[in-house]
């Protein structure tokens, strides 16, 4: 069996359902259910005997070291986290008690459980904990991209609490010899995503008419992954991966915000065309993000290089089918669309989420 944190959340819901496409090993899904975890992205496991799921907190470490002897997993992949940028700068404390101290006590009942182990079990064991570019902090127009050597400088609350897990991890493989793996990735998108982002949010407002609100003058920059190649990544940094290692994956498309939301526009524009006019006319410029990061970019050449791993889908393949999705979906959209994220838009954009038409 393999433990899952976080897979009902969009990368890890993405990624149980890819490894169980692909093979046939167990997976306990250990989520929360924060606001952000939809078990109605895995609808399609129900019944599956592969599929296993326990609500609980990563933090709450009597129930992990009871999952961990009950179940014996070879590996866990903790995805689990405080994930949004804009809502760590509001209230920084979840992303201290989920990111910081959650992955601690994952740790430390990962340690006891494996230090028990006999040795080639304790050799087998893998600790692969799924971390961001964000904790390299920020780079100038002609930086060259992180690597696995930049230095960290993380800049908000989330990217912060990310590093300082980033930092556990790697001690705990250098202190007591878990066998740990890190991954840095850059920003994901594809099926699943929740519509706090800025593709979903795009995607979703621009159906509904509203406003498509673009932070300062849209021009910083992000490297865009489509989810699944993240989520192969992963398997490749878990079958190969070597312990103590960290990989940055990333999907070699930088792209401005401004840019990334044309293309949104102009693919809507021809998929679903409004009675009048262009999706483009619903863009608004709204206040920064306080401590904007300027622009990402990695270097994802050690993994190609040592693991053989390329991601598949170019920006323009995988933004198409992001697109397709949502519209092919609109039930998960309806389901996702609860009180809670009704109130999240207006705290966060307030009037600057009203309709434009
Ligand atoms: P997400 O916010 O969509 O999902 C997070 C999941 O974790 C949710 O299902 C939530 O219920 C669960 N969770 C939160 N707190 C928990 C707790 N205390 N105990 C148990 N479960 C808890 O996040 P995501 O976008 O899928 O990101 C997954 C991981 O990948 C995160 O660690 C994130 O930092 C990292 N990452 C994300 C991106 C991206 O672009 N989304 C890029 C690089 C790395
Ligand atoms: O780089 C990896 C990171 O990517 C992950 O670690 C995070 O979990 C993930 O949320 C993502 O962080 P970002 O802050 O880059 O993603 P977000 O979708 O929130 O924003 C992308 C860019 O778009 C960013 O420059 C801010 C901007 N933006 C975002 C929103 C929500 C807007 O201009 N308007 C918006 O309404």
């Amino acid at each position: 069996m393999i433990f899952v944190t976080g897979g009902a959340g969009f990368i890890g819901s993405n990624f149980i359902l890819d490894l169980l496409a692909s093979q046939d090993e167990h997976v306990l899904n250990i989520d929360k259910l924060t606001y952000a975890g939809n078990p109605y992205n895995l609808a399609s496991l129900d019944g599956d005997e592969r599929y296993h799921f326990v609500q609980a907190d990563i933090a709450d470490r009597e129930k992990i070291t009871q999952l961990f002897e009950q179940h014996q997993p070879r590996a866990i992949i903790h995805f689990a986290a405080e994930s949004h940028v804009d809502r760590s700068i509001h209230s920084p404390g979840e992303f201290i008690h989920t990111n910081v101290n959650g992955t601690f006590s994952l740790l430390e009942a990962a340690r006891a459980y494996w230090s028990a182990l006999d040795s080639e079990k304790k050799a087998a064991f893998r600790f692969l904990h799924v971390s961001t570019d964000e904790v390299y902090g920020t780079l100038g127009p002609n930086d060259p991209p992180f690597s696995e050597t930049t230095p960290y400088a993380p800049n908000s609350p989330y990217s912060a609490s990310k590093a300082a897990s980033d930092h556990l991890v790697r001690a705990y493989h250098h202190t007591y010899g878990l066998p740990t793996l890190t991954t840095n990735c850059s920003n994901n998108y594809g099926p699943y995503h929740f519509p706090e982002k800025l593709i979903p949010l795009v995607i979703l407002n621009a159906l509904d008419g509203k406003a498509l609100p673009i932070y300062g003058d849209g021009q910083q920059i992000r490297d865009w992954l489509f989810v699944s190649d993240h989520c192969a990544a992963i398997r490749q940094v878990l079958a190969r991966g070597k312990v103590g290692e960290t990989y940055n994956i990333g999907g070699w498309n930088e792209k401005a915000n401004l840019d990334v939301v044309h293309t949104l526009c102009d693919i809507l524009d021809q998929q679903k065309p409004k009675a009048v006019g262009s999706y483009r006319d619903q863009i608004t410029f709204v206040q920064d993000r306080p401590g904007h990061d300027r622009r990402y970019a990695i270097d994802a050449r050690k993994l190609e290089r040592e693991l053989g791993w390329k991601p598949t889908e170019t920006f323009e393949t995988g933004i198409a089918k992001t697109v397709r999705w949502y519209l092919d979906h609109p039930q998960w959209v309806i389901n996702i669309r609860t009180g809670g994220y009704l109130k999240w838009l207006e705290l966060h954009y307030g009037g600057d989420a009203e309709e434009t038409t």
